[in-house]
């Protein structure tokens, strides 16, 4: 199964790969994710991130295309790989167009702008395994603790209201397009198109869940 998972900031994308790759077997390729990584490492790449992130911009194409290329050639993409938060951009889907990488699914989960900053509000992570969960919608077990290793949660630097607000134009200009680019594709009838579907990100957690993996059948 390869999929790519479509979707505004807080939409549920990392919510709901996590059910997907557990269900699918293959590994959610998160570029937010890798980027925060090399945050952490302090490497040039990250100091570098770290400036058009907290602004709620978009890292260069040139530098994602090469990260996403890299991380598909690791033994586990072989069977399949998740998509979260990758393309972003036209030119980042025609990379991967050209690249010769076929897609069975792309997965919308659509959420309307003014749920979004509730849930960026209440949103905390685990920085090391990427583990999301919210204060109210979907606490931790224990206040402030990962569930599998007990880490302290932390709050992304880039879910301050301003910023989201930032990160959600950014995606009505530069984001959305891919959903008439994929659905164009999707109804080509082109034998390496991948099927587009698009589901409400409205509701329980739960709820979704049963969406995205109806909506994949
Ligand atoms: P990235 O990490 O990809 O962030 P994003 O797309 O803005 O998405 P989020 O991670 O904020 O939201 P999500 O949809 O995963 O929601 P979640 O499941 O956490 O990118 C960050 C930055 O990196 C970008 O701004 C950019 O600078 C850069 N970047 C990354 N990829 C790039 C690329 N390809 N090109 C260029 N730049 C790139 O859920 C959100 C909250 O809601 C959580 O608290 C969760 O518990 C809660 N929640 C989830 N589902 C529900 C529900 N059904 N009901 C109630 N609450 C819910
Ligand atoms: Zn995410």
């Amino acid at each position: 199964m390869r999929l790519i998972l479509i979707g505004p900031p807080g939409a549920g994308k990392g919510t709901q790969a996590a059910f997907i790759k557990e269900k699918f077997g293959i590994p959610q390729i998160s570029t937010g994710d890798m980027l925060r990584a090399a945050v952490k490492a302090g490497t040039p790449l990250g100091l570098a991130a770290k400036e058009v992130m907290d602004k709620g911009q978009l890292v260069s194409d040139d530098i994602i295309i090469g990260l996403v290329k890299e991380r598909l050639t690791q033994p586990d993409c072989a069977n399949g790989f998740l998509f979260d938060g990758f393309p972003r951009t036209i030119p980042q889907a025609e990379a991967l167009q050209a690249a010769g990488i076929p897609i069975d699914f792309v997965l919308e989960i659509s959420v309307p702008d003014e749920e979004i900053v509730t849930r960026m509000s209440g949103r905390r992570v685990d920085p090391v395994s990427g583990r999301t969960y919210h204060i109210v919608y979907n606490p931790p077990k224990v206040e402030g603790k990962d569930d599998i290793t007990g880490d302290p949660l932390i709050q992304r630097d880039d879910d301050k209201e301003e910023v989201v607000l930032k990160r959600l134009a950014v995606y009505h200009a530069q984001t959305e397009a891919l959903v008439k680019f994929y659905g164009d594709l999707a109804a080509s009838g082109e034998a390496s198109a991948p099927q587009y579907r698009s589901i409400s990100g409205l509701g329980s957690i739960e709820e979704i869940k049963n969406r995205v993996f109806e909506a994949l059948k």
